[in-house]
Parts: C-alpha cells; structure tokens; sequence
C-alpha cells in the first residue's frame, strides 16, 4: 500500500477511517475511523457526519469493511451524532473488566463550538457502538483527542482545551466510560493538537502537531516519566525529506504490533476529504529519542 495515499478494502472500494485508531483484539486487528466517503459540502472543507467505520484485519494490508459501527442521525438536529455536526477522531478501548469495547470521539458543531466527548459502548468489536455520555472531562472543552491504556489497567483521555491552547489528561473511572476528577494540563499554551500516545520502556511518549486546520505542519514529541505529570516538549521525530510537514501527514495514532511500535497519519485533502490518504510507519527508540523516517510503502507486519 502506497504511504500518503487512499487504500482501498478487500472490495476495491476507499478505505474510510480517517483520525483513526488500530487496535488488536482477539488476534485480529480493528481499525476504526471517520467515514468520509461523500462529496465536501460545497464551498467547504467539512463532510457531513456518515459514521464511523470498522475494518478487521490479520496482516494490516488486507482489510474488510465490517461496515459503520456508529451511524449518524439523520432527523434529529439536536442530536450530536446529527449528520450537520462534527464526528472526529474515534478512539477505542477494550476494558477487561466489563468486557465492553468503549469509543471515545470528538463531538462538534460545524463552528466548533460545542467541543464535547462522546462516549460509546459495544459489547463486540465490531458491533453497533451506542453513544452513553456527552459531556466535557473534568468541565473543559474538548477537541482534538486521543485514550491510552496503560499496563496496570488505569486509562485517560488525552485532548486539547482552551481552544487548542493546551493539552489535558483525565483519568478514565474503571469502567472507562466516565472520568475520576484527577487531571492535569500538558504544554501549556503551546497549541498542539492531534495527540497520539505510547509508552517505551517506562517512559510515555505524545507525539502532536501544531495548529493548522487540514494543513501539515511539523509533528513534535514530548515525553514523561509519568503520565500524569513532567511532560517535556522534546523535537520532530520524523526525519527525511519533507520531515518539517509530517511527510504532509497529521499524527492520528500509535499502535503496537508483533512487539513494535507504529505511527498512523492522515494526509487530508481539505476540498476533497474523502480521497485523504494514510501512512502507516515504524517508530524507532534509541537512547530516548523517538525517530520516525518516512517509507514508500506499508507492507504490513
Ligand atoms: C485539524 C484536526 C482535525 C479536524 C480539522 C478541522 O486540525 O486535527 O481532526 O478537526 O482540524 O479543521
């Protein structure tokens, strides 16, 4: 599959999951986001809200449309999930405890101004999520986001307040679908967004990129000891040609598989999303620095 362009599922038709997350349950690898598959609105750069989609796969190339698992509403327009809103950037969770799949999303107006968290349950991957709480964590606004798991079961929702300003971390209640009240603020005025998190050996690493719409812009990584507090705004992790542009990508996540570590971006085309590409490529970690070089193609684990 050629990094930067659309791909395509195993029916020939666009993949659509776009601000996504991949995620590995049961053996198989669930790969979920926006579906943008319609033309803009005219003179825009927005799609109406179709859904979020799921696609399975076992090798990371080939993958099959398991159809939208979150449906936008079509009559209701106080309805956020009502096709005039903004539906971005699905992230999902297993919780073991509950043995629920949880979906975390960034619910908008088409201004956006309302800035809220949704959150979505299913009891099977690949199911009809439904949304159980709309709400903005610990009572701040909420845009671009991310979840991470960490090893001993605690979870947080990673998202930007003051208006992109700053980067907040919450904590997730042990069922995930809820928040405990303990959170803390991350580069502080430093306007990032689009966070995608991972931790290496002990250490937690948050790549983000700056603010500017659909447009590339350079990719920087913080990392911590801790998640919850320390965090350092370090450099671009991406080196190469083109590295100052994110290779014309945005961070929307990182997965691990076979034991290693992988970034996915999206390359918006902002007058034609639904054509937006993805890459899909190798983190390396040495010495505590955080390197991603760009690669023609994915060819899967
Ligand atoms: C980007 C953001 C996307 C989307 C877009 C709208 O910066 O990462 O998820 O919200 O802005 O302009």
């Amino acid at each position: 599959m050629k990094n930067g362009k659309i791909w395509q599922d195993l029916n020939g038709n666009d993949i659509q999951a776009h601000g996504g997350c991949i995620i590995n349950y049961g053996g198989k690898y669930y790969w979920y986001g926006e579906n943008k598959g319609q033309d803009n609105c005219p003179g825009t750069t927005r799609v109406d809200v179709i859904g979020i989609s799921c696609y399975s796969s076992d090798n990371l190339i080939d993958w099959k449309y398991e159809g939208l698992v979150l449906k936008s509403d079509k009559t209701d327009e106080k309805n956020p999930l009502h096709t005039s809103k903004v539906v971005e950037r699905p992230k999902v969770l297993y919780n073991s405890k509950t043995n629920e799949f949880v979906m975390f999303l960034h619910l908008d107006n088409a201004d956006y101004n309302f800035s809220h968290i949704g959150i979505a349950v299913c009891d099977k991957p690949d199911g009809e999520f439904e949304l159980v709480n709309v709400c903005q964590p610990n009572n701040h606004d909420s845009q671009d986001m991310t979840v991470f798991a960490d090893d001993d079961g605690s979870a947080y929702l990673i998202h930007t307040k003051d208006r992109d300003a700053t980067i907040n971390i919450d904590e997730l209640t042990d069922d995930y679908k809820s928040f405990t009240g303990l959170h803390m603020s991350a580069m502080i005025d430093q306007y990032r967004e689009a966070p995608a998190v991972c931790k290496y050996e002990d250490t937690y690493y948050m790549v983000t990129s700056g603010c500017t719409c659909w447009e590339a812009n350079s990719a920087l990584y913080s990392k911590s000891p801790d998640i919850m507090s320390d965090w350092r705004l370090i450099e671009n992790p991406c080196v190469g040609e083109n590295y100052r542009l994110t290779f014309n990508g945005q961070c929307s996540y990182i997965f691990k598989a076979d034991g290693k570590y992988y970034i996915v971006l999206d390359h918006w085309i902002p007058d034609n999303l639904q054509k937006s590409g993805y890459s899909i490529l190798p983190i390396e970690f040495e010495n505590g620095k955080m390197t991603v070089a760009w690669k023609d193609e994915w060819l899967g684990i």
